[in-house]
């Protein structure tokens, strides 16, 4: 197989460039995140990208695969053309080859308040019913990995002014959440914030978010809690 690989180290680089590698996929797989990690231990140890649990949890080595934003731990080589183009995640400043600053991306989710806010300090555990669990649905699942917000055109025009669906999630998360008593606060700072009317339904979060959840469907439950 070959690997075609965007570089950049603007320590060095006045542009970016690709190159290629070689990989024999019975050796340096299963996974996309092995060739790569093996590419680094035996090809090049210049090459950059950011891994941790190898097992699709923690979201750090989402990337662009042949135009489409996956993780490269739970990507087989078998799935992949003999010719596999990796680029860093679209729409997000470039740090080094595979890796994009999330600053902007978290900054966004931090601004959803991503925490519970009881009216009261609770004594005891509090519990949900079934009903009100089944309202949360896989909301709070999202493991922040930024594929879906690094797919959406409206981020890429306004990466400032439009939260992404990653964070819009996470405020229907906590919206929806039965034991929180600051969802009228949240709604009313979102709907200031117009990021969920930014939306425009193109859905590229939802096919491309590893866990399969559905930002666009939150999105939308969020419009109707605000209207
Ligand atoms: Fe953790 Fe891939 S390395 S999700």
């Amino acid at each position: 197989m070959k690997l075609v690989i965007y570089r950049y180290d603007p320590d060095h680089d006045t542009r970016p460039r690709e190159q290629v590698y070689a990989i024999d996929p019975d050796t340096a797989g299963p996974m996309l995140l092995d060739a790569l990690v093996w590419i680094h231990e035996h090809l090049d140890s210049s090459l950059a990208f950011r891994r941790s649990c190898r097992e699709g949890v923690c979201g750090s080595d989402a990337m662009n695969v042949n135009g489409r934003n996956r993780l490269a731990c739970i990507t087989p080589l078998v799935e992949l053309d003999r010719r596999v183009v990796l680029r860093p995640l679209p729409g997000m400043p470039v740090i080094r080859d595979l890796i994009v600053d999330l600053q902007g991306f978290i900054g966004h989710y931090r601004d959803q308040q991503p925490w519970l806010q009881p009216a009261q300090l609770p004594e005891a555990e509090q519990l949900q019913s079934p009903a009100q669990r089944e309202v949360l649905g896989d909301a709070g699942d999202c493991m922040l990995c930024g594929c879906c917000t690094s797919a959406c055109p409206t981020a890429w025009w306004h990466p400032d002014t439009f939260a992404g669906p990653a964070a819009l999630l996470a405020g229907w998360r906590f919206v929806a959440d039965s034991r929180d008593a600051a969802g009228e606060a949240r709604l009313q700072r979102m709907a200031a914030d117009g990021s969920a009317y930014q939306c425009h339904g193109v859905m590229n979060c939802a096919a491309v978010c590893p866990r399969g959840l559905n930002p666009a469907a939150a999105i939308v439950a969020l419009k109707r809690r605000m209207a």
